[in-house]
């Protein structure tokens, strides 16, 4: 009888979860012209331009990126700038940064132009460019990390100096359409806009040099312009249950399902390094080939239940052949963050999206240790354990209340599985469960932990 009603009872939850479920599949089906996310409500890249000095015929000025994004790197092959002229501007020369055509400049006879394009695209120089080059800022072949992780690597600026295109702040006119081409699709800008001349720093850092006119482009990103299916997926398992919950199936999409590779591979073996070079500059990913057919997991495991804490075992693993992720970070929801007492092996940062609630953080790598996530393999994971304290208000470990609600890779949101799929506490766990139970499954979990990272 009382089972019965147990039954009942955990029916009506998966039924509610659907319900959810499904209002939440509404609202990702509704949102995809909004690049507003949730988690990082002001989350943008604003590319300063501020004009330095006044030329025979334009303007000296420092371009500026800035990544404003909590979470969102820019990663390898780096940003592209484009925009549209004005008028008919040429590009003279830049420092720090190159113009990826130099277009039609058959008309300039005497000095020959760095770019003549009427669209110009700008990449940044590769580390270790000629020192009479370089740039404050500059050549880190585009890659910058996010403002959350490391501000100091999240900035990257050139010179440029434009030609025919008015001497004053009166008559320079604005570039239009601006655009971040790289490091993929998803991002969109706005117009360009004056904004009150910005000061910046020389070289040396010793001394301010006010701009005499400065303008500012914000571009925000979305997921759903950059991809429709997502990259990463969350599998789940606990300690109270031996059901390993894997990603949805085809959670990233199976259309690339013939260009997958086994892990036995023969190319595996010859060329995944031979025809990768740094010169690449945009690696074709070389997935591995699994159900989710995802670059990336991510594995939470509810590992123990004590008295005041409790604890999870966090896996990310890569099953991209052809990317390490330098500089990665992993993005969680989840109601107990609030109260995280320590972290073993990543960095925690807590994230503030909205002043009230502190339930979400953001995870990466221990510098020279593991802020690198290798590439598909044996050392294509990275683990860590997460011990928080219980409010006893709050925590239970029914009805998936410990999964996480949101999880992002690289600022990119995973696929989680269905809510009625999680692994269930068994029904006799109402009483607490026997000693020779809770050891016999730690042990299976403690042997079998590097099974979930590398299956399901
Ligand atoms: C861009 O991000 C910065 C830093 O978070 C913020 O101050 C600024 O308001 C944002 N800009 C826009 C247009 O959202
Ligand atoms: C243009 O320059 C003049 C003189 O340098 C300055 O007074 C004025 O505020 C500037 N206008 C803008 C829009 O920056
Ligand atoms: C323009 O960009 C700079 C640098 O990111 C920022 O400090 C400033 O607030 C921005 N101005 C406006 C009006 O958005
Ligand atoms: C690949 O995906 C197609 C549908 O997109 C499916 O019909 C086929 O069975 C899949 N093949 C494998 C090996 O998963
Ligand atoms: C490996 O790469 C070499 C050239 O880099 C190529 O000749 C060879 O066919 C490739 N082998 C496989 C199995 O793709
Ligand atoms: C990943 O990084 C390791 C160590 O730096 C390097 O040996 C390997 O070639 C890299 N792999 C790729 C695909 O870039
Ligand atoms: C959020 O949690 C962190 C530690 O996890 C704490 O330092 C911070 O004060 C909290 N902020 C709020 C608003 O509760
Ligand atoms: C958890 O954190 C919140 C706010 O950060 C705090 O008010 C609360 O007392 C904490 N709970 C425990 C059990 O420490």
């Amino acid at each position: 009888m009382e089972s019965d009603s147990g039954k009942q009872q955990q029916k009506d939850t998966f039924g509610c979860f659907k319900l959810v479920a499904l209002i939440a599949l509404c609202f990702v089906l509704v949102s995809p012209a909004e690049s507003f996310d949730p988690l990082d409500p002001t989350g943008n890249v604003t590319i300063r331009w501020d004009i330095m000095s006044w030329t025979s015929d334009g303007y000296l000025a420092t371009v500026t990126l800035f990544n404003f994004q909590l979470y969102r790197n820019i990663m390898n092959p780096g940003w592209t700038l484009g925009w549209t002229w004005a008028k008919k501007e040429i590009i003279w020369a830049m420092m720090g940064a190159q113009a990826t055509e130099q277009g039609n400049c058959a008309k300039f006879k005497l000095k020959i132009p760095h770019s003549c394009k009427r669209d110009p695209q700008v990449v940044d120089l590769l580390p270790g460019a000629p020192f009479n080059m370089q740039f404050t800022n500059c050549c880190r072949g585009g890659v910058l990390t996010s403002w959350g992780q490391n501000p100091s690597g999240a900035v990257s600026s050139f010179q440029i100096g434009v030609g025919l295109s008015g001497t004053s702040n009166k008559t320079v006119k604005l570039p239009k359409n601006f655009k971040l081409l790289g490091p993929g699709p998803g991002y969109s800008c706005g117009p360009a806009k004056v904004v009150p001349s910005t000061a910046i720093l020389t070289d040396d850092r010793r001394r301010k040099m006010q701009a005499l006119m400065s303008w500012n482009v914000t571009c925000t990103y979305s997921q759903f312009l950059a991809s429709k299916n997502p990259s990463c997926c969350v599998s789940l398992s606990s300690f109270y249950s031996d059901k390993i919950t894997g990603c949805p199936p085809c959670a990233c999409g199976c259309q690339n399902n013939d260009t997958c590779v086994t892990r036995d591979s023969k190319i595996l073996q010859e060329n995944v390094t031979s025809t990768h070079r740094k010169s690449d500059i945009t690696p074709k990913p070389l997935l591995q080939c699994t159900h989710h057919l995802c670059h990336v997991r991510v594995h939470w495991h509810l590992k123990d239940n004590y008295q005041d804490y409790w604890r999870v075992k966090i896996a990310i693993i890569n099953f991209n052949y052809r990317l390490n992720f330098t500089d990665w970070s992993l993005v969680v929801q989840h109601p107990n963050l609030n109260n995280v007492t320590q972290v073993y092996s990543f960095e925690y940062m807590p994230l503030l999206p909205y002043e009230s609630i502190n339930d979400t953080g953001m995870f990466y790598g221990l510098k020279y240790y593991n802020d690198l996530l290798m590439e598909a393999g044996p050392k294509g994971n990275v683990q860590s354990e997460v011990l928080m304290k219980k409010d006893k208000n709050t925590f239970t470990l029914k009805q998936g209340w410990a999964f996480p609600r949101r999880v992002y890779f690289n600022g990119d949101e995973c696929m989680l599985p269905p809510p009625d799929s999680y692994p269930m506490l068994p029904n006799s766990a109402h009483k607490p469960p026997t000693t020779i139970t809770f050891i016999a499954t730690y042990v299976v979990f403690t042997l079998f932990f590097h099974l979930i990272v590398t299956h399901f």
